[in-house]
């Protein structure tokens, strides 16, 4: 990656932070998964979805707000030097960290992508941010709408998976290693 500054060996300067950018999107993405992952437990269950109905046009606007935020936050990412990881862990760690991070970026574009084919193969047009019609990526079939919708059901599975590996990772470093890495993604 030609903007990551993550090489080099012996113990890595903690001291650095995200540039704000950086931090802003991190928390905003956390903020807008978590209301996402409580909107779906109380999707209605029952077919067709539609977004006549104020949950589903929610997960829908919510979605399709993660689907920007990500992209964006994606270009920002691959533009800019990122802090050194820390290297005083054994490299299978470090590739189980740095792989969940690029792990985040690539489910958090596929769910809503997902979501958005289903949502149409339902007859539903999402809104991003709730506002702006999106164009229509499949036609209506209700067949495909519950197959794509059980594909993006168990990649949200996936995504559950990864926030429990993540989130032990930065239990690990605030609680165990108390090394400092929290710090640099906190605000302020
Ligand atoms: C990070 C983003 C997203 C997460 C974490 C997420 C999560 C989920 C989960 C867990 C369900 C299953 C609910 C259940 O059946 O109990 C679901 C269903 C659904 N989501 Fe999402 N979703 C996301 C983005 C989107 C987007 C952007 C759209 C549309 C634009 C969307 C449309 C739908 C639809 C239509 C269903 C119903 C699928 C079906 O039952 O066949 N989702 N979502
Ligand atoms: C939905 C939940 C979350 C998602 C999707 C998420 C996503 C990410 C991603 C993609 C990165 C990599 C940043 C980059 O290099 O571009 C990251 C880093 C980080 N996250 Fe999260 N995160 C979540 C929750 C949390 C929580 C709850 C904490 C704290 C308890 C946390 C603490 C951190 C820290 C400290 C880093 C920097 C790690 C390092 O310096 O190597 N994250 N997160």
């Amino acid at each position: 990656m030609a903007a990551d500054a993550r090489v080099g060996s012996g113990p890595t300067d903690l001291r650095q932070p995200y540039d704000t950018v950086s931090r802003t999107f991190h928390w905003l993405v956390v903020a807008l998964v978590l209301l996402q992952l409580a909107l779906a437990l109380v999707l209605p269950s029952v077919l067709p979805k539609s977004a006549e109905d104020t949950i589903t046009a929610w997960h829908l606007a919510t979605g399709s707000t993660i689907l920007l935020v990500m992209l964006l936050r994606l270009g920002w990412r691959l533009t800019h030097p990122m802090p050194p990881a820390p290297t005083d862990l054994p490299a299978a760690l470090r590739l189980l960290a740095r792989g969940t991070h690029w792990a985040f970026y690539f489910v958090l574009i596929l769910l809503p992508l997902l979501g958005w084919m289903a949502a149409n193969a339902y007859g539903t047009t999402p809104r991003l941010l709730g506002l702006i019609p999106l164009p229509s990526l499949l036609a209506p079939d209700q067949a495909v709408a519950e197959t794509i919708g059980g594909v993006h059901k168990n990649v949200a599975m996936l995504l559950l998976v990864l926030i429990a590996l993540h989130v032990s990772g930065a239990l690990y470093h605030a609680l165990v290693k108390r090394d400092g890495v929290i710090r640099r993604m906190l605000p302020g």
